[in-house]
């Protein structure tokens, strides 16, 4: 199923569109099922309902496991690289990750678990998120991992929205020169978490931690309780195979629902063509798992295919911005997949972290998570690669389940800052304002998809409406993206960013409303509008204007009280970068905020605002922008 030329790529792409049941259906051959598919795809945009492999019978972690033991069993599955440089590095093979897999599976059935429960995973980088992560699959349990950056009001409702019956959490994580301390920000989150019934925890860094007679238990007790044997579990390719939050344009984030059969399927065959994996290689993703990319290409996709996953606890720049390239040299990394935010901050630090480090073993690179930049891209080539190793640039979501657009190493000509060709089975449009397709090349439009692919999600957990209203109501028969893309006179895409209220910091995804509703729960603040401005290292930052008019003492005491509210209520991701005081919004009659105005502000833009005149009063727009200048 890998792609090795560029004719082969046209030839595939041309025959997944021509007949798509017959090209996924050949890919699924792949894999192991231990029951047959009796239709491989059934669909509507509309409902939506999507179906892929229907009647098939597997369970996801026979594919990541068991299937190699017998001629890889000895392969390193994971490397895992502590936070600690001065720490001992972890190598787990196949054999060594089934077997820590199944007992860990059997201690979450010892606790009460069972297949379609929901479970709860907070839990620093280390290989035992990785194994309850396929512990879960392996009975069918329904995973929600949640980053370990979110505080415990966002753990809570997440928790409470999937109805988890278990957490699977540890004493804390190290990052950096910080620890943070993971089971009392979940003992925090359970006082409001009424289904669940127990909390594993894993002993990491050793700090105190209090655990609650009948609920909480060690998992080093747990596993002197249990054996390693356990049968995976028959699942439906339809069966849901984990929900994972991501946030939107409006109101709290989505369960977003990936299933077994197609999800298996899209990340192994994404996985093995995108990067062209080769038996034997290294290949090192510094996705958190709490992120889809973690999940799909630190995880499944690579486990999927029998590949060495390093897994890496800490931050690029901890001890020293030579932390990556160490890694590289150390575990002859052959390919590095990040993030432009990651590039572009150790692109900062200059050469002196790269002299004396030998990075001859990386082949490929990959890009994720937001646009990378042309000067972060050549940066990446040059440097990293030694215009050597190809870059792909991939372009995808959490709801797409794998990459969707994206240069395959090795076979298709890159250019920088495009995520350049859609893989096959994906069809792109574009299409204007009012759904228009907009045909051609050198036009520019808002992304669809017009036909499923198996990775695809199905529904929005508990809230299949919301699913329908935010992917496929917005143009009629189409999934919207979200994203605004630029189709040039090759046909090569670039993707232009969010064309709607949600934020990419850093890579991650914060909604604009979320933030809005963190800072609003400040008492005296009277109202705010968050918008985005370009940020060097993070893409965007957070530009916050708010009404707040009785302050409790100074101002810069009062911004720190917001950041430590909004800490509170969604987590130390979503802290604005700038917080600008006001009297009042731009508001149209109607009383809509007008970001427009507001984002051209944060972005330094004073004098060319646009139209103005449905503004209720151009007065607060003058004075929000003279305070802008001094902030
Ligand atoms: C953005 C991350 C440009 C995009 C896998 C998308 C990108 C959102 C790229 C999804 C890329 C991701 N080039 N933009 N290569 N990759 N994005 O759900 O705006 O965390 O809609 O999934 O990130 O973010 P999510």
């Amino acid at each position: 199923m890998q792609i090795t030329s560029f004719k082969q790529y046209e030839e595939d792409y041309k025959k997944s569109v021509e007949n798509p049941e017959q090209f996924w259906g050949e890919v699924a051959q792949n894999f192991q099922w231990r029951k047959p598919w009796f239709k491989v795809l059934s669909w509507n945009f509309s409902e939506p309902n999507i179906k892929w492999f229907e009647g098939a019978k597997l369970n996801i972690t026979e594919n990541c496991l068991d299937r190699h033991l017998a001629a890889n069993g000895d392969k390193p599955a994971i490397i895992w690289e502590p936070n600690n440089p001065e720490e001992e590095s972890v190598t787990l093979t196949y054999k060594m990750l089934h077997e820590r897999v199944c007992r860990f599976a059997n201690i979450l059935k010892r606790n009460g678990a069972k297949k379609g429960d929901r479970i709860c995973i907070y839990m620093p980088m280390v290989p035992e998120l990785a194994i309850a992560v396929l512990a879960c699959a392996r009975i069918g349990a329904v995973h929600s991992v949640v980053f370990g950056g979110f505080s415990a009001k966002s753990i809570a409702d997440r928790i409470n929205d999937a109805q988890c019956k278990l957490v699977i959490t540890a004493d804390g994580a190290y990052r950096g020169n910080k620890q943070i301390p993971l089971k009392e920000v979940i003992d925090d989150a359970l006082i409001g978490c009424p289904t669940v019934e127990k909390c594993i925890v894993l002993t990491h860094i050793r700090t105190p931690v209090s655990m609650l007679k009948g609920r909480d238990v060690w998992w080093e007790d747990e596993v002197k309780h249990v054996n390693d044997i356990c049968e995976a579990e028959e699942m439906d390719a339809e069966d849901m195979l984990f929900i994972l939050y991501t946030s939107g344009s409006t109101g709290k984030p989505k369960g977003v629902v990936h299933t077994c059969g197609g999800y298996m399927v899209y990340a192994g065959y994404t996985f093995s063509n995108v990067f062209n994996y080769q038996p034997g290689e290294v290949y090192f993703c510094t996705a958190d798992i709490g992120w889809i990319t973690g999940h799909s290409y630190i995880v499944y996709g690579p486990l999927s295919q029998g590949a060495t996953s390093v897994l890496f606890e800490g931050i690029p720049t901890y001890p020293t911005p030579s932390r990556f390239w160490d890694i590289v040299e150390k575990h002859k990394v052959n390919t590095l997949y990040t993030a432009p935010t990651a590039i572009r901050s150790l692109m900062s630090f200059g050469d002196e972290p790269l002299n004396g480090k030998n990075l001859s073993s990386i082949r490929v690179l990959g890009s994720v998570g937001e646009p990378i930049n042309e000067e972060a891209w050549h940066w990446f080539d040059e440097k990293i690669g030694h215009g050597k190793a190809p870059i792909v640039d991939t372009w995808w979501q959490t709801e797409t389940g794998g990459i969707m657009i994206s240069p395959i190493a090795a076979v298709t000509p890159t250019k920088p800052s495009f995520a350049t060709l859609p893989l096959p089975g994906i069809q792109p449009i574009l299409v204007d304002e009012n759904g228009k397709e907009i045909e051609g090349n050198g036009v520019m439009g808002n992304l669809c998809i017009k036909f499923p692919w198996p990775g695809m999600l199905r529904t929005t957990y508990g809230d299949h409406e919301r699913c329908k209203q935010t992917y496929f109501s917005t143009y009629e028969d189409l999934y919207f993206t979200g994203d605004g893309c630029l189709r040039d006179e090759d046909g090569y895409y670039r993707i232009t960013g969010r064309v709607d209220d949600v934020l990419n910091v850093s890579g991650h995804r914060i909604g604009t409303a979320e933030v809005e509703n963190a800072i609003n729960m400040h008492a005296g603040v009277v109202e705010s509008a968050v918008v985005g401005y370009p940020h060097d290292v993070k893409g965007q930052g957070i530009y916050a204007f708010v009404i707040y008019p009785e302050m409790h003492g100074e101002a810069e005491l009062s911004k720190k009280d917001i950041l430590q509210t909004v800490t509170r209520v969604i987590g130390a991701i979503a802290k604005p970068d700038k917080i600008l005081f006001v009297s009042g919004l731009p508001k149209t009659r109607s009383g809509k905020i007008m970001r427009r105005i507001l984002r051209k502000i944060a972005e330094g833009e004073t004098s060319n605002l646009g139209d103005t005149s449905t503004l209720l009063d151009p007065g607060v727009v003058e004075e929000i922008i003279e305070a802008s200048k001094n902030l």
